[in-house]
Order: C-alpha cells, then sequence, then structure tokens
C-alpha cells in the first residue's frame, strides 16, 4: 500500500524559478506594478490627495481608520494563509511566517495616529469598515478556499513594493500638513518595511509558491485583481469625505 500522506509540501523542492528567472521575473513584475501606479493616478479619484498641501481632516482620519480595520481583518485571513502555504512549501511557510510576525500589530501604529489627531480607540471601533475592505477578505477567503495561497501573498508584494515606492514621498507631505509629532505610528511602519525588505521577503515567499508558467500568469492577474478591490476602496473614501459624503461637514483641516 502507498503512503496516503499529501499536502506536506516534499514535492517540487527545486523552486520552478532559479536565481536568475526569479530576478529576471520580479523585474517583470515590477514593471506591471509601476504600469499600474501610473494608471492609479490618472484614473483614482484624490489618488495624490495625502501628497498634496492641504490635507482634508475626514479624509485623513478616515483612511487611517480603514487602514487599521484593513490589517485586523487581513490578519485572520493571512494566518489561514499560512496554513495553505505549508501545505505547499515549508521554505514559503518560514518567510510568510516571519513576515507575518513583522506585520502582526501594525494595526496598532495606525491607531496611535488616529489619537494624535483626536480619534480616541472607542471612536475607531464604532466605525464599520467600508464594504470594498470587506469584499477584499471575502476575496482572501474565496482565494484559499478555490485557487490557493499564491493570490494572498501576491496582495502583500503590491502592497510592499508601492509602500516602499511611494510612502516616504508622502511621508513628506504629511510632516508639513499634519505635523511629523503626529505621524510617528506611519513613519515607524513605513521604516519596517524598507529597514526590514519587506518587499524581498514577500518575493521570497513567491518564488517557493511558483511552480509553473500557469502560476506566472496567476501572479499578473491576482496583481490587477488586487488594484481594482485596492481603487473601489479610495473611490468609496473619496465619495464618503472629499465629495461630500456623510463627514462632509468636517472638512477643515487637519486641525493639529
Ligand atoms: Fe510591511
Amino acid at each position: 500500500m502507498s503512503n496516503r500522506v499529501v499536502n506536506v509540501g516534499y514535492q517540487n523542492r527545486t523552486p520552478f524559478l532559479n536565481a536568475a528567472a526569479s530576478a529576471q521575473l520580479r523585474a517583470e513584475i515590477d514593471q506591471q506594478i509601476d504600469q499600474q501606479i501610473e494608471e492609479w493616478y490618472a484614473t483614482v479619484p484624490a489618488a495624490a490627495h495625502l501628497e498634496g498641501k492641504n490635507v482634508d481632516s475626514a479624509y485623513y482620519k478616515r483612511n487611517l481608520i480603514e487602514t487599521a480595520w484593513r490589517i485586523r481583518l487581513l490578519r485572520v485571513a493571512e494566518s489561514k494563509a499560512l496554513t495553505e502555504i505549508a501545505k505547499r512549501s515549508p521554505e514559503a511557510a518560514q518567510v510568510w511566517a516571519n513576515y507575518e510576525q513583522e506585520e502582526m500589530l501594525h494595526d496598532e501604529l495606525f491607531i496611535d495616529d488616529l489619537a494624535k489627531v483626536g480619534v480616541s480607540r472607542e471612536e475607531f471601533l464604532s466605525v464599520e469598515p467600508y464594504l470594498s475592505t470587506k469584499l477584499l477578505t471575502g476575496y482572501f477567503s474565496y482565494l484559499l478556499d478555490h485557487e490557493g495561497p499564491l493570490g494572498v501573498v501576491a496582495y502583500s508584494y503590491l502592497v510592499e513594493y508601492v509602500n516602499v515606492k511611494l510612502e516616504p514621498r508622502k511621508l513628506v507631505a504629511l510632516k508639513d500638513s499634519v505635523g511629523e509629532s503626529n505621524i510617528g505610528g506611519q513613519i515607524s511602519h513605513s521604516h519596517t518595511d524598507i529597514n526590514d525588505d519587506h518587499p524581498g521577503e514577500v518575493w521570497a515567499a513567491l518564488r517557493f509558491l511558483i511552480r509553473g508558467d500557469d502560476d506566472i500568469a496567476a501572479l499578473k492577474k491576482y496583481l490587477q485583481e488586487h488594484q481594482r478591490l485596492l481603487a473601489q476602496y479610495f473611490e468609496e473614501l473619496y465619495q464618503d469625505t472629499l465629495a461630500g459624503g456623510e463627514h462632509a461637514e468636517q472638512k477643515e483641516a487637519v486641525a493639529v
């Protein structure tokens, strides 16, 4: 009788992508994301709002609230992803566990910055996440049940790449508009991404999960789909704040 054990990650131990192929694919993926960033600025309403001189108070606060919620909700799905990754690749699971360890409590950094602009923890907890955030969380659950963990890890690569590339510029602008002493949480979050090489860590996990050309095609598609869901969030945020949604009455500059 043959051994019935499966899903322990001991097949395909040699990565499909050797070091050179991995570097080449990563450059190609980075180019795709650079193009997506251009589309982002061209199509998402108020995409560069936080990089500007006059930051709307409601937009700023609501974005921090949603960022903390997104981290809280996704860490549940991302923890489930660890199980699926471990079934496929022990190496990828080790990298992913380390990455999650570093990110796990980062919602608190955003909650700290909310307190600096007068939003208490209780107030934060009273705000329900946007539908787009719930749908993003639901998409992760769908992926883990029906397509596998690659799409979940792909999301982190997109976010980490974009953060390392764009967050420093945004933080320079926020130092002027909101004040350096009020954005300490966001600064330390950005430092972790850059100093712990989060894009590199997530890429290492992706490399172990990619087992053929179909996975490469899927990765490219996931990056586009995640961008669409994130764009829906920024659209929702814009409608709710800058465009005169229910928080429109708070439309003063961030008072600090
Ligand atoms: Fe990060």
